[in-house]
């Protein structure tokens, strides 16, 4: 058994980003087949922005813990200020303008030769801990899975009954901390380039049902300031009317001011491509499109927000903005491959258009609730 101790990285402790990568390129390469690490500089530009909640690092470390280290603002050990080995890591974050009840974003990775010895377990306590004296009262951990058909019962599924996990060591691990599987995510892909006679006939059907009741602009970089409030109003739609599963997720407050933040640290390691649909007589905002291209991942491109407001639904929007937007992206960026977006199982409609486009199923990710 390896003896190890538990320390939180402060937000400016540079080297763990760089541990937190080799970290994560390791485990998605074992999860999921390849590299799907978010990037040391994504991670540093992350934690460096504690505009809409506070975020936390755990990482656990060889031997026992120093008698002479510096407590944190989560009450452990400051991590020390040059690099050691990381055995494992617990990200999670706080939210400060809504859902204040959360502990969200929960993700824990062990590294391969240390795993079953109880470091993910002290990891989470740690993290329950953190939750209780924060006066969080739910928390979401997060597993990621390649998806396959695969029959009881050797799959969990969630309390909604739809989609399914594989019972592997991601789901036994949240299994044994008594979680509860709330949603199933999928992850889909679309291999590029997409063909433009069939982005051109989408377009033009939708344009038949949505023109000229409904104008649509994109852009490439931060949202114009003209656009702003529209951008913050179509996000806390998306907030209240994806699928939630039967995970207590409360209305994000947005403002144009919140969009100005999201877009200043996004734009710091890589670039947006967006559209947005306006009712031509009331320029309300209809509907949004967002795809974020990272600087060091321009291959794999991520479809972001998309979001059509209710009373704006029926119009094909959400095919338009989704198609325009995908016709920018190609003009933008030559080295992508294909892109990726996450949608809830229960999400028909978004699911539908992704289809329609050629997004196919690749991986599955479980919302597990405490
Ligand atoms: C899941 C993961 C974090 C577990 O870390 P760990 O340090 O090995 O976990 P622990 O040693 O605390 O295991 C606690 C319990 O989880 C269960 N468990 C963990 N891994 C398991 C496996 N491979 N097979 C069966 N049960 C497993 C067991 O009940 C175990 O208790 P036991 O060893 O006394 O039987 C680690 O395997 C990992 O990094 N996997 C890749 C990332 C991932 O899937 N994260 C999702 C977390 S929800």
């Amino acid at each position: 058994m390896s003896e190890f101790h538990i320390v939180e990285a402060r937000p400016r402790t540079d080297w763990v980003y760089d541990s937190l990568h080799a970290l994560e390129v390791a485990v998605t390469q074992e999860l999921l087949g390849e590299d799907q690490s978010v990037g040391a500089e994504w991670s540093r530009a992350s934690y460096s922005s504690e505009v809409t909640s506070l975020k936390g690092l755990l990482l656990a470390l060889p031997g026992k813990a120093p008698t002479d280290a510096v407590a944190g603002r989560f009450g452990l050990p400051e991590a020390p200020e040059s690099p050691v080995e990381v055995l494992g890591a617990l990200e999670f974050g706080l939210p400060t303008r809504d859902n204040l009840h959360l502990m969200d974003d929960v993700y824990i990775q062990v590294l391969r030769r240390v795993r079953r010895e109880g470091i993910g377990t002290a990891l989470w306590r740690e993290a329950r801990r953190i939750a209780a004296e924060q006066g969080r009262t739910a928390t979401i951990a997060w597993s990621h899975h390649l998806a396959g058909a695969v029959s009881m019962p050797e799959r969990v599924e969630p309390s909604t009954g739809v989609g399914h996990l594989p019972v592997d060591r991601g789901s036994l691990f949240a299994q044994s901390l008594g979680l509860q599987l709330a949603q199933v995510e999928r992850e889909s892909r679309l291999v590029l380039p997409v063909d433009p006679d069939l982005l051109a006939t989408v377009r033009a059907e939708a344009e038949a049902m949505a023109l000229p009741t409904y104008e649509v602009v994109s852009w490439i970089g931060p949202t114009p300031e003209v656009h702003l409030e529209r951008v913050a109003e179509l996000n806390r739609t998306l907030s209240v009317d994806a699928p939630t599963g039967d995970l207590d997720w409360q209305e994000e407050v947005w403002d144009g001011e919140r969009v100005r933040l999201s877009d200043e640290l996004t734009h710091r390691t890589g670039y947006s491509v967006s559209t947005l649909a306006i009712h031509a007589a009331t320029g309300d905002a209809a509907g949004f499109t967002l795809i974020h291209v990272h600087n060091a991942y321009p291959h794999r491109p991520e479809q972001w927000n998309t979001a059509v407001a209710a009373p704006h639904r029926g119009h094909r929007l959400g095919l338009l903005i989704k198609a325009v937007n995908l016709q920018h992206l190609a003009a933008a960026t030559l080295e992508a491959r294909y892109v990726e977006t996450w949608n809830a199982g229960e999400n028909n409609h978004m699911l539908g258009i992704n289809t329609r486009l050629g997004f196919r199923l690749h991986s599955v990710h479980g919302a597990w609730k405490a």
